[in-house]
């Protein structure tokens, strides 16, 4: 048999100390599926007292990640530190420099890093695998690295971010407001006690962006990414979503058109009877449209420690396969030196249809006013629905309009417009309609 593979696991919070007991647990099948065995040779942290329900004796103990990255004793660095600069950086681009093969689950890094430290893994002739750092246990790197040869994607999109799809299907199964369903989710656990980077997109950006590269062949760019969260989303639009035979959704959206490739996060609304929309809490989802394949959907568990480290440990195990001196496949799908530059369509030249929710004044000629505005910017509407609303607010109105397919633009100057007009009495709410099968 060859000689074992002999790893070291920097960080064992929630996902190191995962993947080691994993490794532990299932050794033996490791071993038959990958003709040799696995070990922990050594572990890095910050606590070296700290009990991660894990016997780590075996394993020689590193304070410095960075040192362990260049050890003799590893041949693969799997770094679960977290953060995109400090000593997770340091550690993984010492690895590579030093010819280890780095298995991470860290999508900021990639979102900053990815293409600088995928020149240095090809470069060097080792592998840089990160199928955790997209939607956690589901295989989308794999997917769409190496199972989607020749395929020309045009469109990928997805549920990236667990706490806001917990989130959002709360309020809908409940009623019950953002604000108190947010709260649940941080006593619960599903939300940090921080929660501005999942909710306002940032976390769903990062993810996005190496998808995009993958889909498209182009740069990671992860700052070039038009960015909503979901935190003005209320129970009036859950409602009129549903009314109107859709579910909201927090999407990140990566599509080829003709002026360059949209990247944007952001609430989105999804037909109630697509496969998109069946997908409810924690649980994350990809779907990849090609010019052969047609739409493929991945669904599945997208964070927590097993699932997570089911990833890394399929990572880990596609190391202990390859053979010395094989020419391993490029990181993004195409060499990192060929990454093409990425060419941004601008937002405002989205073309899709809207939902548009304005509460307004009672009073005459508004109804008439919007309609107005509406064709004035040549946008067709598939429906306008106006509500009366009760108790206090008895005064005002809601309009509900749903337009055809139309810009970004027009929407953003006929909704200038009815705000200029004076017959609003709160802020306009626009959620993006998305197709999805
Ligand atoms: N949690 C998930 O469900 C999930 C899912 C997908 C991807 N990820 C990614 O996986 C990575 C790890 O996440 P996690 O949730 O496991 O984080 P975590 O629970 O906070 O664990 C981080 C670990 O890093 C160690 N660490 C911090 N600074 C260090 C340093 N300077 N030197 C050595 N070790 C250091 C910590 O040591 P101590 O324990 O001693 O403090 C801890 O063990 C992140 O990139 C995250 O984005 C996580």
């Amino acid at each position: 048999m060859a000689e074992a593979l002999r790893v070291g696991i920097a960080g064992l919070g929630t996902v190191g100390a995962s993947v080691a007991r994993v490794l532990r647990d299932k050794a033996a099948e490791l071993t038959r599926q990958c003709g040799r065995d696995i070990v922990v040779s050594a572990v890095s942290a910050r606590d070296p007292k700290r009990d991660r329900g894990v016997d780590l004796n075996a394993a020689k103990w590193f304070d410095d990640p960075v040192k362990m990255a260049q050890a003799a004793e590893i041949d693969v660095f799997v770094e679960l530190i977290g953060g995109d600069e400090g000593p997770a950086f340091a550690a993984v681009k010492t690895a590579l420099e030093a010819g280890r093969h780095v298995v991470t689950a860290n999508k900021a890094l990639l979102a900053k890093h990815g293409v600088a430290l995928a020149e240095i893994a090809e470069k060097k002739g080792v592998l840089l695998n990160y199928e955790a750092a997209v939607a956690g246990g589901i295989p989308v790197i794999k997917t769409m690295r190496e199972a989607m040869a020749g395929n020309s994607v045009t469109r990928v999109f997805g549920i990236l971010n667990g706490t806001c799809n917990y989130i959002l299907t709360r309020m809908e199964a409940e009623g019950i407001s953002f604000d108190a369903c947010l709260k649940d989710a941080q006593r619960l656990g599903y939300a940090e006690a921080d929660p501005t980077f999942d909710i306002e997109g940032h976390d769903t950006a990062h993810k996005l962006s190496i998808l995009t590269s993958l889909a498209f062949g182009t740069k990671i760019a992860a700052n070039d990414i038009y960015m909503e969260g979901i935190s003005n989303i209320t129970q009036a639009d859950i409602r009129a979503a549903g009314d109107l035979g859709y579910r909201i959704k927090l999407l990140g959206v990566a599509q080829r058109t003709d002026s360059g490739i949209e990247q944007r996060v952001h609430p989105t609304m999804v037909p109630t009877a697509s496969v998109i929309a069946q997908v409810h809490g924690v649980i994350n989802a990809v779907a990849i449209e090609t010019d052969i394949l047609g739409e493929l959907l991945l669904s599945g568990p997208g964070a927590g420690g097993n699932a997570t480290a089911s990833a890394v440990i399929g990572d880990i195990a596609d190391i202990a396969k390859s053979r010395p001196g094989f020419q391993h496949g490029p990181v993004f799908g195409r060499p990192a030196r060929e990454l093409k530059p990425y060419k941004k369509a601008q937002m405002r030249s989205h073309a899709g249809g809207y939902f548009i929710r304005l509460t307004v004044h009672d009073r005459i000629g508004v109804f008439a006013a919007i309609a107005k505005r509406m064709a004035d910017n040549d946008i067709s509407l598939e429906s306008i629905v106006q509500h009366a609303i009760s108790g206090e607010a008895a005064a005002q109105k809601t309009v509900i309009l749903v337009t055809h397919e139309t810009t970004e633009a027009a929407v953003r100057k006929a909704v200038d417009g009815i705000t200029k007009d004076g017959h609003l009495t709160d802020k306009p709410q626009v959620i993006r309609i998305e197709r999805a099968g």
